[in-house]
C-alpha cells in the first residue's frame, strides 16, 4: 500500500508511519516543516512537503491508495485554526483525493462532537472536526472515522474497545490509534464504520475485524 498521512510530523501520525515502513508500505507523511524531514527519514517514511492550509494538495497525492487525515491545529491554537485546520485542511485532502481518484480515506476525528454545544471550550475545535466527518460521509469515498478518547503517552498495550455514542471520555494511548488506523487501512470490513477508540480488552485487529461494515452511522459496532 501506499498511504499518505496528512500531519505528517504528528504523534500519532508518526507512530502510524512507523507500523506502516515497519511492514513493508509506502509511508508518506504530509508535513509542512522541512525541519521534520530528517525525523521521517528516521521512521522508514518518506516527507512530502507541503503546508495543508496553503498549498494546493493535488500535485502532492499521487499514487496514494489511501490518505489518512492525522493533522490538527493543536490546543494552542485559536478558533481561525480550528477552521483552516480541523475543518478546512480535512476538507481540502478529501476534495485531493475525490480529484486524484484516491478512493480511502481515514479521519482521526475526537470523542464528544455529539456533545459539542456544552463542551465549553471545546466547542469550536468540536464542531469543526464534527463538519469535517460530516464533509466526509458525503464525500462518496470509502471512509472510516475513528474516534480517540484522551489522548495519552502510556506505552501501547495492543488492546482497545471500540464503541459508539457513549459519551465516556476514557484514554486511549497514541500506540494504541495508530494500531487501530493500520488495522482499519487493511480491512475493508471498515470502509463506512464510526467508532469511538479506546484502550481495552480486545486486541486492535480483532476488534477491527468485529466492525460492521456497511452504512456509516447507522451500521457500527
Ligand atoms: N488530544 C486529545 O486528547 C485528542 C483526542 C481525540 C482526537 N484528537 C485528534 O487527534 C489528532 C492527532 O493528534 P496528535 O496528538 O497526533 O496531534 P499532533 O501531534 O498535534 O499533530 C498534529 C500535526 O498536524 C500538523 N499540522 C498542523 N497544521 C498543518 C498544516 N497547515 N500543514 C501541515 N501539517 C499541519 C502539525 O504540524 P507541525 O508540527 O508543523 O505543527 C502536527 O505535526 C488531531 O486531529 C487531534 O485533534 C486529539
Amino acid at each position: 500500500m501506499d498511504v499518505l498521512v496528512a500531519g505528517g510530523h504528528g504523534q500519532i501520525a508518526r507512530r502510524l508511519l512507523r507500523i506502516l515502513a515497519a511492514h513493508g508500505h509506502n509511508a508518506r507523511g504530509l508535513i509542512r516543516n522541512p525541519d521534520h524531514v530528517a525525523d521521517l527519514e528516521a521512521d522508514g517514511a518518506h516527507p512530502v512537503l507541503c503546508d495543508l492550509e496553503h498549498d494546493d494538495l493535488v500535485p502532492h497525492i499521487g499514487g496514494a491508495n489511501a490518505i489518512v487525515f492525522a493533522a490538527g491545529a493543536g490546543p494552542g491554537s485559536g478558533p481561525e485554526r480550528k477552521q483552516t485546520v480541523d475543518y478546512g485542511a480535512a476538507v481540502k485532502c478529501i476534495e485531493a483525493a475525490q480529484a486524484t481518484g484516491v478512493d480511502r480515506f481515514v479521519i482521526v476525528s475526537s470523542i464528544g462532537i455529539q456533545d459539542a454545544v456544552h463542551a465549553g471550550p471545546m466547542r469550536e475545535y468540536l464542531e469543526a472536526k464534527g463538519a469535517a466527518d460530516d464533509a466526509l460521509r458525503t464525500s462518496g469515498l470509502s471512509w472510516t472515522i475513528v474516534k480517540p478518547g484522551v489522548l495519552t503517552d502510556e506505552p501501547g498495550s495492543g488492546t482497545v474497545d471500540l464503541s459508539t455514542g457513549s459519551g465516556r471520555r476514557d484514554p486511549v494511548s497514541r500506540d494504541n490509534v495508530a494500531l487501530v488506523l493500520y488495522h482499519v487501512l487493511l480491512a475493508d470490513n471498515a470502509i463506512r464504520a464510526e467508532f469511538e477508540l479506546f484502550d481495552g480488552p480486545t486486541p486492535a485487529a480483532d476488534a477491527v475485524q468485529a466492525l460492521l461494515p456497511g452504512s456509516g452511522p447507522v451500521n457500527v459496532l
